[in-house]
């Protein structure tokens, strides 16, 4: 018998075929059981008439417990009230495992209960929405970077220094050195961009972050792009660009799954380029006149991206931030040496920071001044100076949070619903 997923089950109108799920729900009503069967593509109901099938079949429908794995054989048929538009009409079944007792029943669970069995979680139907939309940004991320002719180099994990300061680095034990996980792959993109010109790199990234916030994991991924011979106004544009593309993919393809989240689509239509640019300091002249008290050369708080980012019905780029809050590699602006050549990218809903990048020092003596300004050590950046004494030249690139993205474009109260399987300052199980 042929084998159908859900998904294309309107291919196989009044065929014969074999579905292999799991039941994910059942009724009972005189002679007909109607089970809802999963697949991973969808979800079918497949209708068991007691005249239909072996008296034992029948029998051991009403014992099915959700969850169950199951191999439902039948004959596909039109169906008008169903949300594919189609049934089965159940010939067999073949039990290949009884699942008792599942812990995760349709009445309502609170997060805790849920995030502690998320390896079951990520059955129901929300988290399978969530997550078929990540996989769809991380798709349209690699196909904007290939149709953009960007090479993907990707950095390692394990690294000698810190890239992001020193206050959020995981140490690891390497073999009775010290190493610790990447915070981004950033300066090897960089390298990578001297040899290739335009390269993005691609992976999790980690970060001890110790306050809990609905915007921090301390596992999370990030797409680098890095760009030879560009600037930061072309790298806003890189960025604009990149964000645009995934936005209309996500619409394009997963409107089902931005549905099942209830997702107002229109904002998202919305967020069309060109996206506002602003400078730090007009941004803080914004923030004093909603009533902020928040001081010129102060970092911009999660707080003062949700009232910014509420401003504007697209993302913003919010440009040239002052030096000293920003990390060791930015280049100064030539016209203010107070300030950074720098971009965060804030998504709008009060969603706050999605990307963070900008121009690189590409001068040596300036870097080895910021190492220094930095305290961090030198001999672990060595090979980084290397870069800016053999062929150095402007260049430029920013990190996207993907799961930063997730929540934004899914609506999504906090992050660690945007990842299968997230890692907080209090979650490391399952
Ligand atoms: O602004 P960040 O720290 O920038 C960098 O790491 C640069 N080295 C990137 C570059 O220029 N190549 O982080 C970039 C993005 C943020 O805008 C945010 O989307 C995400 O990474 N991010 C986090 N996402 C989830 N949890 C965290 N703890 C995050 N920290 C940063
Ligand atoms: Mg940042």
């Amino acid at each position: 018998m042929q084998r159908a997923r859900v998904s294309q089950i309107s291919a196989y109108e009044n065929e014969a075929v074999e579905i292999r799920g799991w039941l994910y729900n059942m009724r009972s009503s005189g002679k007909l059981h109607f089970l809802q069967i999963r697949d991973g593509t969808g979800i079918i109901q497949a209708v068991v008439f007691e005249n239909d099938v072996p008296a034992k079949v029948y029998a051991a429908c009403g014992e099915l417990s959700q969850e169950s794995s199951l191999i439902v054989r039948g004959t596909v048929r039109r169906e008008p009230r169903s949300p594919q538009g189609y049934e089965m009409g159940v010939t067999d079944i073949e039990v290949v495992q009884h699942a008792a007792d599942y812990p995760i029943t349709p009445k309502e669970h609170g997060v805790g209960f849920l995030m502690a069995h998320r390896h079951l979680w990520l059955r129901s139907s929300r988290p399978h929405a969530i997550l078929r939309i990540r996989s769809e940004v991380v798709k349209a991320c690699r196909d904007f970077m290939d149709e953009q002719g960007f090479t993907l180099i990707d950095a390692p994990i394990f690294t000698p220094a810190a890239c992001e300061g020193t206050s959020t680095l995981f140490e690891v034990d390497y073999f009775g050195d010290k190493a610790y996980l990447t915070q981004s792959g950033q300066l090897y993109s960089e390298a990578a961009a001297l040899a290739f010109g335009k390269v993005y790199c691609f992976g999790p990234t980690f970060r001890a972050e110790k306050s809990k916030t609905r915007r921090h994991l301390t596992e999370f991924w990030m797409i680098e792009p890095e760009m030879a011979y560009c600037d930061l106004a072309e790298d806003m544009t890189v960025a604009e660009a990149l964000v645009a593309y995934v936005i209309k993919r996500v619409l394009d393809n997963r409107s089902a799954e931005l549905e099942v989240l209830q997702r107002d689509t229109g904002l998202l239509q919305k967020a069309t380029p060109p996206f506002p640019r602003i400078s730090y300091t007009e941004a803080i002249e914004l923030l004093h006149e909603r009533g902020s008290d928040i001081q010129w050369g102060a970092d911009l708080g999660g707080d003062d991206e949700t009232i910014l980012s509420a401003e504007f019905d697209r993302p913003v780029l919010v440009h040239r931030y002052p030096r000293q809050v920003k990390a060791f590699y930015m280049k100064t602006d030539p016209s203010d040496e107070r300030l950074a050549l720098c971009v965060d990218m804030l998504a709008p809903e009060g969603y706050g920071e999605i990307i963070g990048g900008g121009q690189r020092e590409d001068d040596l003596h300036v870097l080895e001044e910021r190492l220094t300004e930095h305290a961090l050590p030198r001999e672990p950046f060595e090979w980084y100076l290397d870069l800016r004494r053999y062929g150095s030249v402007p260049h430029a690139g920013f990190g996207m949070g993907i799961e930063r993205v997730v929540a934004w474009l899914c609506g999504l109260h906090h992050v660690r619903e945007t990842i299968p399987f997230p890692r907080t300052l209090s979650r490391l199980y399952p």
